[in-house]
């Protein structure tokens, strides 16, 4: 998901409950020599885009490397999450770097086989997608979630997240189903669209008929 700056002023008293469990993680992206390279991410109209990804089952050395060269080009290309799927990888396995009201720090956070277990609220805000240059539109979405996941090293965790996190991460999930933002829109916002993502996937249309 693309990086947004703008913050509501609820989300200050949302975010991230289990600062250990983000030490861990980061501790993990410390731990390895690995030089993480940046990966091609995928735009509409390729066939792994909408395929509906394999869990996880090995905590491997593969898994870390493509968790941190997903970290590198999330940075990159200036987003706030990036799923495995963007970068024609169909596992479960999502990234993401969101900022936080009044601080210089970022949420950082690799997840594994993640499952939305409980939601709370809504909340309509603008969306773009990495994977879906130059469009934008209103998505609504429950504003609070709680999740299970895993971590890098295979550790189940539990996170309940608000505010941008909580949107970055459900938006990450839905890449994970194969489900994109636009698929959300009523047909008559996707209908304005149309143009635009019809120029995408003729720029995929090579990579299609493979
Ligand atoms: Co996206």
């Amino acid at each position: 998901m693309r990086e947004e700056r703008f913050f509501r002023p609820q989300d200050k008293k949302s975010g991230l409950q289990n600062d250990k469990k983000m030490e861990r993680t980061r501790f993990c992206e410390l731990a390895m020599s690995y030089q993480p390279q940046a990966r091609k991410i995928l735009t509409y109209g390729h066939p792994t885009l909408r395929v509906k990804c394999e869990p996880v089952r090995e905590f491997n050395e593969d898994l870390r490397r493509l968790a941190a060269d997903m970290f590198l080009t999330m940075t990159q290309s200036e987003g706030v999450g990036l799923a495995a799927s963007q970068v024609d990888r169909t596992i479960m396995l999502l990234v993401v770097g969101v900022p936080q009201p009044e601080s210089e720090e970022r949420i950082r956070l690799a997840a594994v086989n993640p499952i939305i277990e409980e939601t709370r609220g809504s909340w309509e805000y603008e969306e773009g997608c990495l994977s879906i240059p130059e469009l934008r539109d209103m998505v609504t979405r429950p504003e609070w979630i709680k999740l299970r996941y895993q971590d890098l090293d295979g550790a189940p965790q539990v996170l309940e997240a608000g505010g941008m996190l909580a949107r970055v991460l459900q938006h990450e999930i839905d890449h994970l189903n194969g489900v994109l933002f636009i698929d959300h829109l009523s047909p008559v916002r996707r209908a304005l669209m149309k143009q635009k993502l019809k120029e995408l996937e003729r720029q995929n249309a090579g990579v299609c008929g493979l």
